[in-house]
């Protein structure tokens, strides 16, 4: 095997497709999926590659540092690609210390145990999975770049913004090889339903209340998450160590624009009348701190490394709704136990 990566976070919803993306394209490379299963981990998602020959799960918490060790130890880790982290911001306002546990403190024992265990750091490399919260929200105006500076305004993107902290902190201190990428609103299959495109998705399918927050004006930037994968192969096959990608669909959206977007396709789609599943949106409070717009400039990773979205999102969001309508044990199965006691405390 040429390279052993370590890739945290492989059964969540971003992580199962970079996995599956590297296990299916990599023959020679040992993927190692470590993840400890929270609510948004599901094994069920690795379905196609969980008999691979380069393919090995691990159950361990970012928190555990032993297993940490005994994981690079075994296999013999050269390289770590980071998704792992508490993702949902709503989750985050309720509770922030498990943001702070998982994405902080998980972080930087994991860079610990990768600074240790590799004896020279240039021989290896630390991918780091970010998100564009950390730049904080913009009015109706202009885009993130790489250079805009920090302004996280949620528990969540203050998690994250610390952690993008620390590993830019161990490539300056210990001379670690990094690289890190910033990412707009993901979706597409295997999204856990607590986020706004599978959450309506759901409630369309079950005649229920369309939660949206405030008048619905915010607005995100959408990419199908296939397109996300393929930009985290690229980059870290041929980013610049050190340098940070902000990755983005060129995609703004209001949020009532996309629900009304997903009534519209799944009234087709379920042969209901049109407008039919509109009179299910409901104005709900507003989100405590609601950014309202991200927006990125994703020019550096085009004209650097020649990556762009390979999906329209009329396309995408076709394909992601007519994933969920074929995968209702999936849903039904995410949706039965914590989910309602979450959605109940949420939504009461
Ligand atoms: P997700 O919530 O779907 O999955 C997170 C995964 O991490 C789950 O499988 C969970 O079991 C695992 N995990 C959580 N805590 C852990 C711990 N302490 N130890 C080991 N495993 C743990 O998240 P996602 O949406 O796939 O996001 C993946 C990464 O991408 C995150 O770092 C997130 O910040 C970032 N990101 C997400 C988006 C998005 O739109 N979803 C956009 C940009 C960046
Ligand atoms: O921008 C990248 C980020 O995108 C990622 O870092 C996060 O991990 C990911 O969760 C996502 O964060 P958002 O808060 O933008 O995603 P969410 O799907 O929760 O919400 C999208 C928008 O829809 C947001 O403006 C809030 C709104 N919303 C959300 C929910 C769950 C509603 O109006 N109603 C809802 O019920």
């Amino acid at each position: 095997m040429s390279k052993s990566i370590l890739i945290t976070g492989g059964a969540g919803f971003i992580g199962s497709h970079v996995v599956q993306l590297f296990v299916e394209k990599y023959l020679d490379y040992k993927i190692i999926n470590l993840d400890c299963l929270t609510y948004a981990g599901n094994l069920e998602n690795l379905k196609e590659v969980e008999n691979a020959s380069n393919y090995i799960f691990e159950k361990v918490n970012l928190l555990d540092v032993d297993e940490l060790r005994r994981v690079f130890e075994v296999h013999q880790v050269t390289d770590v690609i980071h998704l792992a982290a508490e993702s949902h911001v709503d989750r985050s306002i309720s509770d922030p210390l498990a943001f702070v546990n998982t994405n902080v403190i998980g972080t930087v024992n994991l860079l610990n145990v990768a600074k240790t265990y590799w004896r020279d750091l240039q021989d290896h490399l630390f991918y780091h999975v970010s998100t564009d919260e950390v730049y904080g929200s913009l009015d109706h105006g202009g885009f993130f770049t790489e250079t805009t500076p920090y302004d996280p305004q949620s528990p969540y993107s203050a998690s994250k913004a610390a952690s993008d902290h620390f590993v830019r902190a161990y490539s300056n201190t210990y001379g670690m090889k990094t690289v890190i990428t910033n990412c707009s609103n993901n979706y597409g299959p295997n999204q856990f339903p607590e986020k706004l495109i599978p959450l309506c998705i759901h409630n369309i399918k079950n005649n229920r209340p369309l939660p949206v927050y405030g008048k619905g004006e915010n607005i995100r930037d959408w990419l199908f998450v296939v397109d996300h994968a393929r930009a985290i192969d690229m980059v870290f096959h041929k980013g610049k160590v050190g340098e940070t990608y902000n990755v983005g669909g060129f995609n703004e959206w209001k949020n009532i624009d996309i629900v009304k977007l997903l009534c519209q396709k799944m009234d087709e789609k379920l042969g209901r009348e049109t407008g039919s599943s509109e009179k299910l949106i409901t104005y709900v409070t507003d989100r405590a701190g609601h950014d309202m717009r991200y927006a990125i400039d994703a020019s550096k990773i085009q004209n650097e490394l020649g990556w762009e979205p390979s999906l329209q999102f009329e396309e995408g969001i076709s394909k992601t709704i007519d994933w969920y309508l074929d995968n209702e044990d999936w849903l039904n199965s995410v949706t039965s136990g914590d989910y309602q006691k979450y959605y109940q405390e949420r939504y009461k």
